[in-house]
């Protein structure tokens, strides 16, 4: 095939900066890169490892059906699949949605419902309808890395409250609203991702929901549940939503089809009271106008077939085996010191490494080893924090990957506690835990060693 030409662009020069420079939105200077987003250009390599994503596993999906469904779109549905939608979305979009929060026993009013661009777009809206600079926002310790250059860039100031195995801390929680009280301050919103939490794969205990959600109500307070994992559930109880806890007063509610479907077809939505849901669809109205046509009238097609929770199932058997399998080479190859969360659900394992670790520092050297996570800091708006910490994603490669890859980052920090017993002369730990998979404790048992969480105030 020809070459298309193309004009590449020489190095930017420093004249170049100065030309654009005075021109740039004061919100550009706090505005940071999603993390994830910069790896995924270096992922992009196909010998590379990547634990660093959070992929759904799209090659689960049939190919055949995915054929037969866009062929009948094109058959019966091209002119309306082809053109401008409503910018709430189609209403059998809606009534789609309805049936996967149904599903986890939540009710939601279709009218309340907006159709948007992917959760991300809809955590955008509600911060452009919401947050003005700065607005104090809260959310937990760690958070979604994506939601973080979301907040930077509206100029919140934005309070993190750890997380523990049981979620967000609510008694600080109630300590940080006592302190804005007494400035007379008001948080916009307390953002939460209350079930197999993104990173840290922990799930919110259903007496701190309770807690929660009273809080919300006592105070007047918006809480913005986030919840793109709560069907892929392969251990333990459910426990209700937030937005089932309170019945969509206080809380608004984030979905998404990209881990129960596909998230290359860009579609989620957000749950809001009225008055909140019409400075949301402004806004959406200025952003894009409507979410793609095209892919709402692929989900209409898939549902009708009534078997997506079936897929749904499907893909929570096989990312528990998956967990499993990244669990029993954690206790092979991280050292005694490291710690790290064992999930019922979601994606993710939150891996904590001794303090003198920089994640930051490992990842560029497990780069060079062909194998990616992202680095903890990700997770926090200030600088610092979360610098011992990684996320690790168990649903985008094979149990081999999954495998070999954990065994590279255990091999490097090997090597980082080696240097560190030498700098220091302390025996570090430096021994890998060496437990034979089979001989290591059940996913279903957490071993005495392995801490549900990092430390309070550690890092
Ligand atoms: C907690 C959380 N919220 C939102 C999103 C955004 O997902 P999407 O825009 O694909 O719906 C993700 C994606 O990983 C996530 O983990």
């Amino acid at each position: 095939m020809e070459e298309t030409p193309h004009r590449r662009r020489a190095h930017t020069r420093s004249s170049d900066l100065e030309r654009y420079a005075g021109l740039f939105a004061a919100r550009t200077g706090v505005m940071r890169s999603s993390a994830m987003r910069d790896l995924m250009a270096v992922t992009a390599r196909p010998e590379v490892i990547s634990l660093a994503g959070g992929l759904p596993d799209t090659s689960t999906f049939p190919a055949g059906t995915f054929a037969a469904q866009m062929t009948r779109i094109a058959q019966e549905s091209t002119a309306e699949a082809l053109q401008y939608g409503p910018t709430e979305g189609f209403a059998e979009t809606v009534d789609c949605i309805i049936e996967v929060m149904g599903a986890e026993g939540m009710l939601p009013d279709p009218d309340d419902v907006i159709v948007t661009t992917g959760g991300q777009q809809a955590i955008d809206l509600i911060c452009k309808t919401l947050v003005d600079p700065g607005d104090v926002v809260i959310c937990e310790a760690p958070t979604y890395p994506g939601a973080v250059p979301v907040f930077c860039s509206y100029q919140a100031e934005t309070i993190q409250i750890e997380c523990d195995g049981e979620g967000m801390r609510i008694e600080q929680l109630e300590a940080v609203l006592g302190r804005l009280d007494g400035e007379g301050r008001r948080p916009k919103f307390v953002y939460s991702v209350p079930s197999f939490q993104n990173p840290a794969g922990v799930t919110m205990s259903l007496e701190r929901r309770r807690r929660l959600v009273e809080l919300a109500r006592q105070r007047e307070l918006l809480v913005v549940e986030d919840n793109p994992y709560g069907l892929l559930r392969f251990g333990g109880e459910p426990v209700p939503p937030l937005y089932q806890l309170d019945g969509g007063d206080f809380v608004i509610y984030v979905g998404t089809f990209s881990k129960i479907l596909s998230p290359g077809i860009r579609l989620g939505w957000a749950v809001a009271p009225p008055p909140v849901m019409e400075k949301i669809v402004l806004g959406k109205q200025a952003s894009d106008l409507c979410t793609s046509t095209l892919t709402q009238h692929f989900v209409r097609e898939y549902f009708s077939e009534r078997r997506w929770q079936e897929y749904v199932a499907d893909l929570a058997g096989i990312y528990r085996g998956r967990r499993d399998t990244m669990l029993a080479a954690l206790r092979e190859h991280f050292p005694a010191q490291a710690t790290w969360t064992e999930p019922d659900g979601g994606l993710f394992i939150w891996a904590t490494l001794p303090d003198y670790i920089d994640t930051g520092d490992l990842l560029a050297r497990a780069l060079r080893e062909d194998v990616a996570f992202v680095p903890g800091q990700a997770a926090y708006v200030d600088e610092g924090r979360g610098r011992s910490s990684m996320r690790l994603n168990f649903s985008g490669v094979g149990d081999e990957e999954i495998r070999e890859g954990v065994r590279r980052i255990g091999r490097v920090i090997g090597e980082q506690v080696e240097l560190y017993g030498t700098l220091t002369g302390e025996r570090a730990g430096a021994e890998a835990r060496g437990r034979a998979p089979e001989d290591a404790d059940t996913a279903e048992t957490p071993s005495a060693d392995v801490l549900p969480f990092r430390k309070e105030g550690a890092g």
